[in-house]
């Protein structure tokens, strides 16, 4: 197993891709509203990442194994769906509906794979409280990030944090290593041991973008062989960001300016 490290014209190259992926999350906000649908904003955001950002939508045609090609050019996973919801027509949102819009794009050969979660109106106390954890989540595993860690210490952060939540941690689906591949080595799992796994070291980009429930971690494929679903037909939450590796830390590669980090 080899875990590319990038050079600095490659992580150039990422810079530029996680910015413009992440103004298209910035541009879609508008648009989420009730009464439109979610081929609505896939033929938005299509429009935005290569007529506006010159960018190849990743998603469009994407193969994972054996899975027919995505039909989209962004996955929408709304309410109870945990990822990869494909953008349909008869998807209309509503007032109280939770989203997630995951975003990829490809430019000069490099990936930025970003997402975050969008609410419709006034989502439930619950609905509220399962993306705000979910988030923190997110940051919580970014913060271990720097030379000398293990997978297994963002994975536990990560895991702790919505366990005591008394949410859970979807296993199936984890962050994953990114650069000229969409989706490379390592596996970065959402749950683990700390000190466990492989050791990150300087130059390494991935993703953390773990998914948590409401309810059980259990999920079920539905037979369009994409879209993934909580099997009690609870609320899902999934924030995604991709990082670098750096010599004291990290860098978000697709921070947006509303995110006041530390
Ligand atoms: N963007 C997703 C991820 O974070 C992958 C989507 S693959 C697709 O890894 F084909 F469903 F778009
Ligand atoms: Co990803
Ligand atoms: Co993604």
């Amino acid at each position: 197993m080899s875990i590319r490290l990038l050079s600095e014209s490659e992580i150039d190259k990422m810079r530029v891709a996680g910015k413009l992926a992440a103004s298209v999350l910035d541009m879609i906000g508008s648009h989420v509203k009730a009464g439109v649908s979610t081929e609505d904003l896939d033929r938005i955001c299509h429009e935005y990442i290569v007529d506006d950002l010159s960018c190849i939508p990743a998603p469009l045609n994407y193969r994972n194994g054996n899975s027919p090609p995505f039909p989209k050019s962004i996955c929408t996973s709304v309410n109870h769906v945990v990822c990869h919801g494909i953008p349909s027509e008869r998807k209309v949102l509503k007032r109280g509906d939770i989203l997630n819009i995951d975003i990829t794009v490809i430019k000069d050969g490099f990936h930025g794979d970003t997402s975050k979660m969008f609410t419709v109106g006034e989502p439930s106390v619950l609905a509220k409280r399962l993306i705000a954890i979910t988030q923190e989540c997110l940051y919580l595993g970014i913060r271990q990030v720097r030379p000398g860690a293990r997978l297994g210490d963002i994975g536990h952060a990560i895991q702790t944090h919505a366990e005591r939540a008394r949410f859970s941690v979807v296993r199936e689906f984890c962050g994953h290593g990114i650069n000229d591949k969409f989706h490379d080595e390592p596996m970065v799992l959402h749950y683990g041991t700390p000190g466990q796994g492989v050791e990150l070291q300087e130059g390494m980009a991935f993703t953390i973008e773990p998914m948590i429930n409401a309810g059980r971690r259990h999920i079920k494929l539905l037979t369009d062989e994409w879209t993934v679903v909580t099997r009690d037909h609870r609320l899902s939450a999934q924030w995604e960001h991709t990082i670098l590796v750096m010599d004291n830390g990290y860098e978000i590669l697709t921070l947006r300016e509303e995110e006041t980090f530390h």
